[in-house]
């Protein structure tokens, strides 16, 4: 995102807040998507990653995997078509099932994650009268999905379930893969796929999750977006499966989007290192592979001239170790958070310069999971607004910062 932009934002929003990009967005999405197009591969967005920006990913994508009765009542606010969506995921709440196919007449596509769930739906199929599409998820090796033996079994006995239409097989194994790995995988489902072929079962659709990997700090290689969905374009062309292969991802499609505005509110020197306290911290942003915090992300810094961020209050160019303005030298920063963990650090020795309390620091890349993962209702700190922009619209607001010491606390009766 561009310093203007950020600061025409930081003008009326206060920090801590998450600022979604939905024109950058949209144009990854679109030029992912182009890559795909040759063979028809489509888009699911799996929520989780950013539910923030469901309504955003309508008409980009084809499909939304939802995998909880919250994330399923996200989407009925935002009046997504039931047949974009996929019901995915473990612990299907009978209740919630069963109300789903009934209000929605058996449309959307229902995921197997076990024998259990197989019954659950095939009874929900039975007591609402309603088909239901089922795809049927293979483990990795996890509690997710149904061993390839069993998934066989499952294909083999369809007759056992005349309520449930079996479309083809689900498949994720895990998030920042390299393409190496990726390529294994498909060779593995295709060999899955054609063994189950050769049994009778009609596989129509392989819904897949790559898990492709985000650079998120600046030791990662860069990004060529378009060379890298050439080279897996390349693996699907050697599938000999032909039917439809929907890819479910998350990270990869809204990672780049999101910008975390934090505020410096401290600068303080203890046994030789700078340590930068900010109003946000490790219950915001979620950078995968961050180890230590040792690993550099991609951070944008915004001058606020000093004091800026409590005129009026404070003197804060009076206080005692507040840094003297001006300083143009390069300096190495501990960005460390507000809560009361030694593990909030975000970031160990970041390079700076010329940074003052006041200023605010830019995360970029903080469009997945960030907004999602974090321990938010450790210390009862208020959640962060949550704003998005584009050229269009300009900037919206989609939450406002909101208080947590109510959920921390027993509800008092008045
Ligand atoms: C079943 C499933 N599909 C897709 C995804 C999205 O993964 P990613 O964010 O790596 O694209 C996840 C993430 O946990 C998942 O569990």
């Amino acid at each position: 995102m561009n310093t203007q932009t950020i600061e025409e934002i930081l003008r009326e929003y206060a920090t801590p807040a998450y600022v979604f990009d939905l024109d950058v967005l949209r144009e990854r999405v679109e030029t992912i998507q182009k890559c795909l197009q040759q063979k028809q591969v489509k888009l699911c967005y799996a929520m989780k990653a950013n539910p923030f920006l469901v309504g955003a990913m309508e008409g980009l994508v084809e499909r939304f995997e939802v995998c909880s009765p919250g994330e399923f009542r996200i989407c009925e606010r935002q009046k997504l078509p039931i047949e974009h969506l996929v019901i995915s995921g473990v612990n299907k709440e009978p209740a919630d099932m069963f109300r789903i196919a009934a209000k929605y007449q058996g449309r959307g596509i229902f995921t197997v994650e076990s024998l259990q769930q197989l019954e659950l739906l095939a009874s929900c199929a039975r007591e609402s009268g309603y088909p239901l599409k089922v795809l049927v998820r293979i483990s990795s090796g996890n509690q997710f999905g149904v061993d390839f033996e069993q998934a066989k079994e499952v294909f083999a006995s369809k007759e056992k379930y005349p309520g449930l239409r079996l479309l083809g097989i689900q498949y994720y194994s895990g998030t920042q893969k390299k393409l190496a790995m990726i390529q294994r995988e498909l060779e593995k489902l295709d060999g899955w796929i054609l063994e189950l072929q050769k049994q009778g079962a009609q596989i129509s659709e392989l819904e897949y999750g790559p898990g492709f990997c985000v650079p998120y700090f600046q030791t990662d290689s860069k990004e060529c977006l378009e060379e890298q969905l050439k080279d897996f374009m390349e693996f699907i062309r050697q599938m000999k499966f032909q039917g439809k292969v929907t890819l479910e991802m998350g990270r990869f499609l809204t990672a780049d989007c999101g910008s975390f505005l934090t505020t410096l509110v401290e600068r303080k020197e203890t046994g030789g290192q700078i340590y930068g306290i900010v109003d946000g911290g490790i219950h915001h942003i979620n950078y995968y592979g961050q180890t230590m915090a040792m690993k550099l992300p991609f951070v944008q810094h915004i001058s606020r001239g000093g004091a800026a961020w409590n005129q009026g209050m404070v003197q804060l160019a009076a206080m005692p170790g507040v840094q003297k303005p001006g300083t143009q030298t390069e300096e190495k920063w501990n960005i460390c958070g507000s809560l009361c963990t030694t593990a909030d650090v975000i970031v160990k020795q970041l390079p700076l310069t010329g940074v003052q309390v006041g200023d605010v620091l830019v995360f970029e890349r903080t469009g997945a999971y960030s907004v999602t993962e974090g321990i938010n209702l450790f210390l009862s700190r208020d959640l962060p607004s949550v704003l998005c922009y584009s050229k269009k619209q300009g900037v919206r607001c989609l939450r406002k910062s909101q208080p947590t010491d109510m959920l921390n606390g027993p509800a008092i009766e008045t």
